[in-house]
């Protein structure tokens, strides 16, 4: 079985941009290596996640994510099993300030969000309007 998992957080305060983009790429490569799918969005000090997977992988990976230092107030938006096989691989994103105000990066993740039921998708776009301007 599938499932997926998402929440948004807060970074925590000392982390600088390098230390960031290092999250952020490591995730994309262990999560691709691992058939682990979704998105990985970092935003003025915000992180939004979406992590898709077999039942076990998932668990095990969302309960070290739980447990980093590097981010806290952690808010769980969905758990739910997901019928479509996979999402499109992991992607990962810092939104700079050059990036935000550019409402058609939103196109480009639709497709890793394909994998949820309409209902929950429109929740996400909204969530992910909100990160992107
Ligand atoms: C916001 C945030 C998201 C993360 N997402 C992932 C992820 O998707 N995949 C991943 O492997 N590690 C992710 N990590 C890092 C994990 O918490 C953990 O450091 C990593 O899996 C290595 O754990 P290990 O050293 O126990 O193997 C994330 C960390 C943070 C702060």
């Amino acid at each position: 079985m599938r499932y997926a998992i998402s929440y948004v957080s807060t970074a925590t305060k000392s982390l600088n941009n390098q230390e960031i983009e290092n999250i952020l790429k490591n995730a994309e490569v262990y999560n691709n290596q691992n058939d682990i799918t979704g998105l990985l969005l970092y935003s003025e000090g915000n992180f939004f996640q979406i992590i898709e997977g077999e039942t076990e992988k998932v668990n095990f990976l969302y309960k070290k994510i739980l447990n980093d230092y590097r981010h806290k107030d952690i808010i769980q938006l969905f758990k739910k099993p997901i019928k479509k096989e996979s999402f499109d691989g992991y992607k990962s994103d810092f939104i700079s300030e050059d990036a935000r105000y550019n409402i058609s990066r939103l196109q480009n993740y639709q497709h890793y969000i394909e994998v949820l039921d309409k209902p929950t998708q429109k929740a996400v776009s909204n969530i992910l309007r909100a990160f992107l301007v």
